[in-house]
This record gives structure tokens, C-alpha cells and sequence, in this order.
């Protein structure tokens, strides 16, 4: 069938969406990486764009995924490469989306040479630096009016359940808008369908219920118009 056309709502917005994973290199063919497959932020933009925004998505590494139509597609790999290109479309954006899966860590040093294993040096021991927070970094840098939404995936520990930590995360982060994905046992990453919830810096927290990352992006661009209108 047909999709029903969307309205749109988002015409005039300048949106920038992160998505994927970044890759972190050891040597010249080994990486840390990490799970995300790209769907939500690419169904994200490609709603968006639907919806009448102009869209840059700064893609990762993904899944093999369509190009969303109507959006500017980045390729980047690295979370250094990625910090670059979304601090670069989000000087003039009105919306930053970070749904990127980004590595928190990289290797401390990249070796030029393929890692030998060897009988007379002992095994490697690999050192971790601490990649920058884009996230944060954009709030910290956000221009007046801009709206800022970060993704969290959780998993509830012994400190807190998957809300606490997120509650905390959006505090932390400072973004208007936080998207909580319970993670682990197979749910969220590079599955069809995403649950949570959307938490809004004002307290107000809503129930996403299971559905299609599509739906999942309608929901998430209504919160955006509807902060955009009770800021007008
Ligand atoms: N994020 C980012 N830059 C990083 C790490 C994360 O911009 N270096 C963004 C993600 O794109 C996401 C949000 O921050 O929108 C939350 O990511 P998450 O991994 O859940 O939170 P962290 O702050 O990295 O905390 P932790 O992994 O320790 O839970
Ligand atoms: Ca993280």
C-alpha cells in the first residue's frame, strides 16, 4: 500500500543526524567497534527529510542501508572523524540528533605495522585514551534556540534501573531531548523495532511503545515541533 503522505511540518529546519558506529583502529587492519547498525538514525533522517527538513546525516559504519532520499549523506569512520563532520553541519543546524553509536575509547597508539604475535615479546596489552563527548560538546557549544537530542542505551545495573541511569544521562548531558533504548539480549541493536522512552529536560517523560524505528522517528520529530512551537 501506498504510505499516507507526511505532512510537512519540518520545511525551513536545518536537521544534523549521527548515525552508526565509529571504528577505532589498532593497526592497519584491526579496529574496536562496536554493534550499531545505523537503522534508527537513518530512519530518522529519511522521515525527516520526508517531513520537508533539509537533512546532512553523518554516517558511521552501518548496515548495508539505503541512502535516505532527500537527505546529504557523510561518511565518516573514526569517533575523531565523526566529531569533525557533526560539529561542521551543526554550526548552522537548528536541530543536532546524535543517535551515532559513538566509541568511548580509542587505542592510545595506532600501530603503521600489522600487530605480529611473537614467542620472545610478551602479548600485547592495549591502551585505552578516552574519545571527546560530542554530545556534550555540542550543548556546550549550542547556538540560541538550537535543539539538542542525545540517545542512551542502557542496560539497569546494580546502581539503577535503564530510567535512573537515563534520567541521570539527560541531566548530565545537558540535551533537551534524551531517547532511552533498553539494551542487551538481543533488543535495540540492529533489530527492526526500538522501545523506550523520551525524556525531556522539563521532566516530561513519555512511553515509545514497541514499534518501527520509523515510528519511532515520528514520535521523536513531533517532540522536536513541539518544542520548536512552545519556543515561538
Ligand atoms: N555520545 C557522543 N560522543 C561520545 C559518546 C557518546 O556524542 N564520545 C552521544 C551518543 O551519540 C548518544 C549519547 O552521547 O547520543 C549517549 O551515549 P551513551 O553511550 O549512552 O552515553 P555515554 O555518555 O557515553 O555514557 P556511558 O556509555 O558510560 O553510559
Ligand atoms: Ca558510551
Amino acid at each position: 500500500a501506498e504510505p499516507r503522505a507526511l505532512p510537512r511540518d519540518l520545511e525551513g529546519l536545518r536537521v544534523v543526524i549521527s548515525a552508526g558506529g565509529t571504528r577505532e583502529p589498532l593497526d592497519p587492519v584491526r579496529f574496536l567497534g562496536n554493534r550499531s547498525s545505523g537503522k534508527q538514525g537513518f530512519a530518522l533522517a529519511r522521515v525527516a527529510a520526508q517531513r520537508g527538513a533539509e537533512v546532512t546525516l553523518v554516517a558511521g559504519h552501518t548496515d548495508e542501508l539505503p541512502a535516505p532520499a532527500g537527505a546529504t549523506l557523510q561518511r565518516v569512520s573514526t569517533a575523531e572523524e565523526m566529531r569533525k563532520a557533526v560539529h561542521s553541519a551543526a554550526a548552522d543546524a537548528d536541530v543536532v540528533v546524535m543517535a551515532a553509536a559513538v566509541a568511548d575509547f580509542r587505542p592510545a597508539t595506532r600501530a603503521d605495522h600489522k600487530i605480529k604475535k611473537s614467542d620472545d615479546s610478551p602479548d600485547p596489552v592495549i591502551t585505552l585514551d578516552r574519545n571527546a563527548d560530542i554530545l556534550a560538546e555540542v550543548v556546550r557549544g549550542r547556538r540560541s534556540g538550537q535543539i539538542v537530542v542525545g540517545f542512551a542505551a542502557e542496560t539497569g545495573d546494580e546502581n539503577g534501573s535503564v530510567l535512573d541511569h537515563a534520567r541521570a544521562k539527560l541531566r548530565r548531558k545537558g540535551a533537551d531531548l534524551l531517547v532511552v533504548n533498553a539494551v542487551g539480549d538481543g533488543k535495540a541493536f540492529g533489530t527492526e523495532d526500538n522501545a523506550g522512552w523520551l525524556l525531556a529536560s522539563d521532566g516530561a517523560e513519555q512511553v515509545i511503545a514497541q514499534g518501527a524505528k520509523a515510528r519511532l522517528a515520528a514520535t521523536l520529530w513531533d517532540a522536536v515541533t513541539a518544542l520548536i512551537q512552545r519556543r515561538l
